[in-house]
């Protein structure tokens, strides 16, 4: 039993022993142990159908195999330790059994929650969790993780880096219009005044980049759906020593929250966006 994913060269054996993981049957452990033998046989273990077909139903193991998910050598089948990847040669042994959604990972970095219908897969959103409100996401980012923030920063820089030469331009423009007037012959202005054209020219299309660039920016921004942190642990950001100061005079004592309001540069700059920012946000 093989499944073959020729595109993202999979591999994957692992139904030689794991036979009934796609039976329409469902099959436990129990129903294969032998009658009379109370505890179930290692293999009784492997031939169970899978306890998630809904999961199955949303990626087929023919075009997702099985390995993407949970990890271990797809090609091995001479042993159970080899086939999970648990020896010197491998460097992605299955996942443990509590762990088993960790394999999620690996294509929905970028999804905040895996949720389907009523399904919640609580442990992998919990670690996702974990991972934006311990801070972890400030040292450890990566791509596809919070893009938006990133993509603003770098049109931010885009267009910062064009406002520059737009104005190189523009000052060259002039120096090429003064040196045009007062050229000695009429080939050389008309040279210069030639070179100014281009440069206005040069700069008109800049000007079309820039709006590009601002449209870009405002459906980025748009899609961050920011409205505010989590409050989720608002409890865990007040220290008790501010309350009573708090209590006596609120205005003064605790900084006025930000609020989003415009795109002002500092909204879009990132340690702002690190602050506020969480893409599902419960005020949603
Ligand atoms: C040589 C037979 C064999 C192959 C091939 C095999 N398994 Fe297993 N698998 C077993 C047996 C037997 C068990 C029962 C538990 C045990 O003995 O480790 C098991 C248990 C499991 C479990 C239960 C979790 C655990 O840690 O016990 C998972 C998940 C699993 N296998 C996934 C896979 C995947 C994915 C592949 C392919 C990459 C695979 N297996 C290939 C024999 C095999
Ligand atoms: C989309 C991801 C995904 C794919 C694809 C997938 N599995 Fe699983 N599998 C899981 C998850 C998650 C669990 C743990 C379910 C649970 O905790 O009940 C699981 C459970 C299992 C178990 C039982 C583990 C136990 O705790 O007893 C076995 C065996 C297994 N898978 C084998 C396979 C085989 C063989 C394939 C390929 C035909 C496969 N799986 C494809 C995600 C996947
Ligand atoms: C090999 C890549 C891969 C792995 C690993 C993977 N998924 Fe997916 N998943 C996908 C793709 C592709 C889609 C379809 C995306 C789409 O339709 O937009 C999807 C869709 C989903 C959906 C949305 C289904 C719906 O109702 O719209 C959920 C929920 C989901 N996956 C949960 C999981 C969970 C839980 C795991 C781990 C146990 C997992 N996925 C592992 C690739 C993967
Ligand atoms: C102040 C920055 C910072 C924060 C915050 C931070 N880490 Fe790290 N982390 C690092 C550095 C630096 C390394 C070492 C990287 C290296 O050795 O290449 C590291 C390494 C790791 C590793 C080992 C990675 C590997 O490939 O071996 C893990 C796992 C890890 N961190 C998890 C976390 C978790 C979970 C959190 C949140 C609770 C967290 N980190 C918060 C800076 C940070």
């Amino acid at each position: 039993m093989q499944i073959n994913v020729a595109e993202a060269n999979i591999v994957d054996r692992c139904e030689s022993c794991h036979m009934n993981t796609r039976e329409p049957l469902k099959i436990t452990a129990a129903s294969m142990t032998p009658k009379g033998e109370k505890k179930a046989r290692r293999y009784a273990d492997a031939f169970a159908s899978h306890t998630q077909p809904e999961l199955l139903k949303i990626h087929d193991p023919e075009t997702f195999g099985c390995s993407p998910c949970h990890q271990g050598n797809g090609r091995a089948t001479t042993s159970v330790e080899k086939a999970h990847g648990n020896y010197e040669h491998w460097l992605w042994p299955l996942f443990p059994r509590e762990n088993a959604q960790a394999g999620c990972q690996n294509c929905h970095a970028a999804d905040m929650v895996l949720v389907s219908g009523d399904v919640q897969w609580q442990t992998i959103n919990n670690g996702k969790d974990l991972f934006r409100q311990r801070g972890c996401m400030g040292c450890h980012r990566y791509q596809g993780y919070d893009e938006e923030p990133e993509e603003l920063n770098s049109i931010g820089q885009q267009i910062k880096q064009i406002e520059t030469q737009k104005n190189q331009n523009l000052k060259q423009t002039a120096y090429l219009m003064k040196q045009a007037d007062a050229a000695e012959s009429n080939e050389d202005a008309n040279r210069l005044n030639g070179q100014a054209v281009d440069l206005r020219v040069a700069n008109s299309k800049l000007d079309g980049h820039l709006q590009q660039l601002d449209y870009q920016s405002h459906s980025l921004m748009q899609d961050q759906k920011k409205v505010g942190p989590n409050l989720k642990d608002v409890r865990l950001k007040l220290n008790k020593n501010w309350i009573p100061v708090w209590l006596k005079k609120p205005r003064t004592s605790v900084p006025r929250p930000r609020c989003r309001t415009s795109a002002s540069p500092i909204a879009r700059s990132r340690p702002f966006q690190r602050i506020s920012g969480n893409r599902d946000s419960p005020m949603l």
